[in-house]
């Protein structure tokens, strides 16, 4: 077998498992799972219909580059979301449907690292998994660029050699961020371009989060805005990755797409023919009208809104806790470690909820993710508020407890 999966590092949920087996939870509270970024709200019929609609479609090998309408859908869709103005995407060579950003993401690594040449992949850390095993599994070295809270929570671009620049072959940003939900501006997307033009690398933009937001007046801005806007109009080195997992809360969909460079799109285009991952027709069907419909994203925001309102305020009695710009997560800071820290709540609370050291490496002047852990507001509204307070009590218990922040 391949011996660069064995350079692979255990998932974080795999970890938690291992971290929580011999714990033993309070057996007359019920569980609580803010561990997994998984959304739960209940997604919209009219997704669910159109797929039915379209089941027809099973009789057919869907074709690696997609259906022009859903292409166009997805096109358009970039447009609105980010005012490029009309016809800034062109649906036919600057768009193609993935299985997912997941999918997307490890398979444009696959497409675009050239082994041979011991090139860099940058990414946040703490970060997304796939991006670090889509590194690695491609031959390429993974390279780590610290989100801190001294930094806003993203990477520090001045601290990187221009030698390291140099061996970089993609740079992954990740806004809004998943664990942290920092967002970044068009001053900080304007110098990651001016990097990547001077560089000659690929700047990798993860926006999946792009229609999670707390402020209804401060849409987060997406790396292909920020492009046209420095005069970049066909996308050069640009990719962004996108996906109705979240916006329309349909994971087990599998919807998504890579929009970008079109001579970048071509060659991925290409090494999707023969990696076998087209997206089945009727889920590309069924995509089109959920990308076509701002307001069921718009319902589904608000339902986060009202969660980080109602949950803030109450970890706020106990500990530090910063309002995110946008995704849905807290990124806590824990009194103590955070493997213990995720390890005691579950057998005191029956909460669960990810220590941040799974989710990042230790590297330079230590691990960004120590001392964090990383919760999700998935949950209903009522499960989020008695979390809450499961989380709250725990903390206060273990602070008057001696444990005392660290
Ligand atoms: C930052 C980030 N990127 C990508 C994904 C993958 O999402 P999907 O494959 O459902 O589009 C996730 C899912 O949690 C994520 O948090």
């Amino acid at each position: 077998m391949n011996p660069l999966l064995s350079r692979l590092h255990p998932y974080p949920f795999e970890q938690l498992a291992a971290l929580l087996a011999d714990a033993a939870p309070p057996a007359d509270r019920p569980h609580i799972a803010l561990s997994i970024g998984e959304p739960r709200h209940a997604p919209p019929a009219f997704v669910g219909d159109a797929l039915l609609q379209r089941l027809d479609r099973l009789a057919v090998y869907p074709k690696a580059g997609g259906l022009p309408e859903l292409r166009h859908a997805c096109a358009r869709w970039l447009e609105r979301r980010f005012g490029l103005g009309a016809d800034a995407v062109d649906g036919e060579a600057m768009v193609l449907p993935v299985n997912g950003t997941r999918e997307g993401l490890f398979s444009f690594v696959q497409a675009a690292i050239d082994p041979a040449d011991g090139g860099l992949v940058m990414m946040p850390n703490p970060f997304y998994q796939i991006y670090e095993g889509a590194a690695l599994l491609a031959g390429a070295e993974p390279y780590y660029l610290d989100t801190r809270a001294e930094n806003g929570f993203l990477p520090d671009l001045d601290a990187v050699p221009d030698a390291d620049w140099g061996r970089c072959r993609i740079l992954f940003i990740c806004s809004p961020g998943n664990p942290t939900g920092a967002v970044m501006d068009e001053d900080y997307l304007a110098r990651v371009l001016a990097l990547a033009e001077r560089h000659g690398f690929i700047v990798a933009a993860d926006e999946c989060y792009a229609d999670i937001y707390l402020d209804e007046r401060a849409p987060p801005p997406g790396l292909l805005g920020a492009c046209l806007r420095q005069g970049n109009a066909r996308f050069r080195r640009c990719v962004v990755f996108h996906s109705l997992s979240k916006r329309s809360s349909v994971p087990g969909l599998r919807s998504g797409f890579v929009a970008g460079d079109p001579e970048i799109m071509s060659a991925f285009r290409l090494y999707r023919t023969y990696h076998g991952c087209a997206v089945p027709e009727m889920v590309q069907l069924a995509s089109v009208p959920a990308w076509d419909d701002d307001a069921h994203a718009a319902a589904n925001r608000k339902l986060y809104q009202q969660k980080f309102d109602a949950v803030v305020p109450i970890l706020g009695e106990v500990m530090p806790v910063e309002r995110p710009s946008a995704a849905f997560y807290l990124w806590l800071q824990t009194p103590g470690d955070d493997e213990q820290f995720a390890r005691a709540l579950y057998a005191a609370e029956n909460v669960t909820v990810l220590p941040g050291r799974y989710l990042s490496r230790p590297h330079g002047d230590g691990d960004p993710g120590a001392g964090r852990v990383r919760i999700s507001l998935v949950a209903e509204l009522d499960e989020c508020i008695e979390a809450a307070h499961r989380i709250a009590r725990f903390v206060s218990t273990q602070t008057r407890g001696g444990a005392g922040p660290g």
